[in-house]
């Protein structure tokens, strides 16, 4: 029968620190089924694509902007935020360039984007999001909430992690200077 879809929640509202922690506690079960739950690789991957791109490009559209003009957070706090992501969209994509599920070079890059995912994630908790935390009142958390939100959800709606959306994001960041330029690293 048909591969088991993973559950997505697309909340509408939330407060905003909140609503970040409970995508990275969800990327985390993704990426354990992703790595244990071989016969279902497929439909995992888009699904692991499409949630951490509708996510990550949310928070640099609306959230890492939105604290910087606050000063919550700085320019450079939120340029490493934007890097690290991009790190992990191009880990991403090499898992998209994987023609074969059941095999090693497979198991490496799903390697590869739980170290990139594990490191920002952990880094985000620890500076934004704390930031976020202390300086935002009830009303612009939930303010931020919602527009993270729609966001989120126009990114899931629009595949934004397929293979060739994702490719477009990767040139992006590596014309924008936030990864090497290609062919530099994927020597392999
Ligand atoms: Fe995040
Ligand atoms: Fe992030």
């Amino acid at each position: 029968m048909g591969a088991m879809i993973p559950h997505v929640p697309e909340p509408v509202t939330g407060d905003i620190v909140q609503l970040i922690l409970d995508d990275h506690r969800l990327f985390e079960a993704l990426l354990r089924e992703l790595r244990l739950d071989v016969a279902n690789r497929e439909v995992l991957r888009a699904c692991f694509a499409d949630v951490v791109l509708a996510h990550g490009e949310a928070e640099e559209q609306h959230v890492y902007t939105s604290l910087q003009r606050r000063r919550t957070i700085t320019a450079h706090e939120a340029e490493h935020g934007e890097e690290e992501h991009a790190e992990l969209n191009a880990a991403i994509l090499a898992l998209w360039e994987c023609k074969g599920l059941d095999t090693q070079k497979f198991d490496d890059a799903v390697e590869e984007v739980t170290k990139a995912m594990s490191h920002h994630i952990a880094e985000e908790e620890q500076s934004i999001l704390r930031d976020a935390d202390q300086d935002l009142g009830v009303e612009a958390r939930a303010d931020l909430g919602k527009v993270f939100c729609a966001a989120r959800s126009k990114g899931l709606a629009d595949h934004i992690g397929a293979e060739a959306s994702l490719r477009r994001i990767v040139a992006r960041a590596e014309r924008g200077g936030l990864l090497p330029p290609e062919g530099e690293s994927e020597e392999e």
